[in-house]
């Protein structure tokens, strides 16, 4: 009987046994080391071959082949055993039940003022008006000079307008837009363009530096006051739904002639006077005006054969006005308690 029977019977008994009870896998690797590896138990076995007879030694390396072989196979499998029980864990970890109803999705609303600029475009679109839109940062040129304001206007003043280093400006109205319109479309002309206009000024609860206007132009042939006054009448019924009685003051602006600040008759007291109108029974809400002759020329249309109208309303006041808000820095703030109610 050779020796080494005794020494690889005892190495084959011993690996399964600290297989069987191995707790973790890097205890695999340990027995694995010692068993079969290069100065494990049957590694001795080996380095005895030249001095075994022949048969012997083929007797001999069989049965060191099939106990490696038994082994590893015991150590492949108690590591298979030893993953899916981790991934078992895992899973039992991370389950998930799938059948839980989700919380209901949050409804979004729209802002007011896009709800009131997208009620405004409708009634205008309806009464064959293009709805335009010009760019915020705009240049010296379409902001001022084009719509006849010079160059000593106070309205450039440094205090009013937030000026660019590259000489650019944030639009300070949404006027620059009529430049635009009657640039690109020519006479006749039916225009209005909603969008956001800057001015550099303290902020408190009715003013803010970022708001919104709404611009209107119509360039046609003898175009009156009273087609401005059925506009913007037919405008303001549609907003508030009622009747509103206007009325046009006298107001200066260097692009229109003559021009005005249209009033509506305050809808909270209906005339008598109230806080709201600050006791004078109207509340100023639009300028408007005839188009300036310089300023139709300054963009190419000839005022000997058309002219127009313009206004540009102040649609953050509007819809303040439309939902009772009293403080302007609830349309900017994005405070959901307040947004939620549209
Ligand atoms: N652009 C002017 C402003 O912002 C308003 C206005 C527009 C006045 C059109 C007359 C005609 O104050």
């Amino acid at each position: 009987m050779n020796p080494n029977d005794e020494v690889i019977a005892g190495a084959r008994d011993r690996a399964l046994e600290r297989i069987a009870a191995a707790a973790v896998e890097a205890d695999l690797e340990a027995v694995r080391v010692e068993v079969l590896g290069r100065k494990g138990l049957l590694a001795g076995v080996s380095k005895d071959f030249g001095k075994m007879a022949p048969e012997e030694r083929a007797r001999m390396g069989k049965l060191l082949n099939a106990v490696k072989q038994e082994v590893e196979t015991a150590l492949e499998s108690r590591k298979a055993a030893f993953a899916s029980a981790a991934l078992a864990a895992r899973l039992d970890s991370e389950w998930l039940d799938l059948t839980l109803p989700a919380p209901p999705p949050r409804r979004g609303s729209l802002h007011p003022v896009t709800l009131i600029q997208t009620e405004i475009e409708d009634l205008f679109i309806s009464m064959g008006f293009t709805v335009l839109d010009g760019p915020e940062v705009e240049t010296e040129e379409h902001n001022f000079d084009a719509l006849n304001i010079p160059g000593d206007h106070p309205a450039r003043d440094a205090q009013d307008t937030f000026w660019l280093t590259d000489g650019n400006l944030l639009r300070t109205h949404t006027s620059p837009v009529q430049v635009r319109g009657m640039r690109k479309l020519g006479p006749p002309l039916r225009m209005i363009a909603p969008g956001r206009v800057f001015r550099n000024e303290e902020v408190d609860a009715s003013h803010e530096h970022t708001f919104y206007q709404l611009e209107g132009m119509m360039v046609d042939r003898d175009v009156s006051v009273a087609h401005l006054i059925f506009f913007m009448k037919t405008l303001l019924t549609s907003i508030f739904r009622r009747e509103v009685t206007v009325r046009l003051r006298p107001g200066y602006f260097p692009f229109v002639e003559p021009g005005f600040e249209l009033d509506i008759q305050c809808l909270i007291c209906g005339g008598p006077g109230c806080p709201v109108c600050k006791q004078s029974g109207w509340v100023e809400l639009l300028p408007c005006g005839l188009v300036n002759p310089n300023v139709l020329r300054m963009s190419g249309i000839d005022p000997e054969q058309w002219n127009g109208f313009a206004f540009g309303l102040g649609l953050t006041r509007l819809a303040m006005m439309r939902y009772a808000i009293d403080d302007i820095r609830l349309l900017l703030g994005g405070d959901l308690r307040f947004l939620n109610q549209f």
